[in-house]
């Protein structure tokens, strides 16, 4: 049986790519989409949106309306549709993979309440490359944080939203409980702060450099998105992780564990 995908957030970059990547996967199929209340393509087939012949599946304007068919809804969209979107999962019972970024922490705990009831799996990041770094700087953290000055410098594009970006406060999170502070202009600074420098920078897709530097040396963990292809990939493989799980929050940590213990 195929998984039907409700997806949220379809006519923007990352819920075009979703589109076209589940249709070339046979695990999948389109059940509806949601866009803005005012777009054009309400009422539109799905695949108008990606030049291919009619789906089956259209867009609405009501995030309840998309899922009612669909198995698991997937979420690219933008922190004001949160509520709309925890109600309709919470009322039909569906399982979510959320990929929004630049949720507050009121809106992280409504996540985590509605977790209780059904599985959700969200992260800044479905990146297979981030999952690994968030596994590294938590190692050299383990050995360098206090004695180490520890940068995170973010590039994106110019049209993101939010700054600095999901994945930074992740990367920023697994180093360890140290202070954030965003494009600092003071100094000195301590050791125990984690500073985060956020660029934003014509169409680069994303691009992310943890710096440790103490005494004589320098480790610097780079990575770089070269297509968006990268997070569709990563939401799609949550889907099919998602669907069999019983109610809780889960991360990539769940989402890419067996892999990484394998390397
Ligand atoms: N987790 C990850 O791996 C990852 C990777 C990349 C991006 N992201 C995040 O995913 C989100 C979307 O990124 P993107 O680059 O695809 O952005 P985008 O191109 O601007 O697309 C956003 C989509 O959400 C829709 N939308 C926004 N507000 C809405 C509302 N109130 N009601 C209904 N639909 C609404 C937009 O509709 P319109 O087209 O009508 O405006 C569009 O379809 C951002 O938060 C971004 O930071 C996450």
């Amino acid at each position: 049986m195929k998984i039907a995908l409700g997806i949220i957030g379809a006519t923007g970059r990352i819920g075009k790519l979703l589109l076209s990547s589940a249709l070339e996967d046979p695990a999948f199929c389109i059940a509806g989409g949601v866009a803005q209340k005012n777009s054009e393509s309400i009422g539109q087939d799905l695949g108008s949106l990606i030049s291919r012949p009619t789906i089956g599946a259209i867009l609405h304007p009501q995030v309840e309306t998309a899922l009612e068919n669909a198995d698991i809804g997937i979420d690219f969209s933008s922190p004001s549709l949160l509520v709309e979107i925890l109600d309709a999962a919470l009322h039909l019972k569906k399982p979510l993979v959320l990929g929004t970024t630049g949720y507050s922490e009121k809106e992280r705990e409504k996540i985590k309440e509605a977790s209780q009831e059904i599985p959700i799996l969200y992260s800044p990041n479905f990146s297979f490359g981030i999952a690994l770094c968030l596994e590294t700087v938590a190692f050299l953290a383990k050995n360098l944080y206090g004695d180490a000055y520890i940068d995170i410098v973010e590039t994106h594009h110019i049209h993101k939203k939010d700054a600095p970006s999901g994945s930074a406060l992740a990367l920023a999170k697994a180093i360890g409980n140290g202070k954030i502070i965003n494009n600092p202009s003071h100094s000195p600074r301590s050791k125990e702060e984690i500073v985060i420098h956020a660029i934003r920078f014509g169409e680069t897709i994303g691009e992310h450099v943890v710096i440790f530097e103490w005494g004589e040396e320098r480790i610097e963990i780079k990575h770089q998105a070269h297509s968006r292809e990268a997070f569709a990939k990563g939401a799609l493989k949550a889907a099919k992780f998602l669907i069999q799980k019983q109610p809780g929050l889960y991360s990539v940590k769940d989402l890419f564990s067996t892999v990484l213990y394998q390397i």
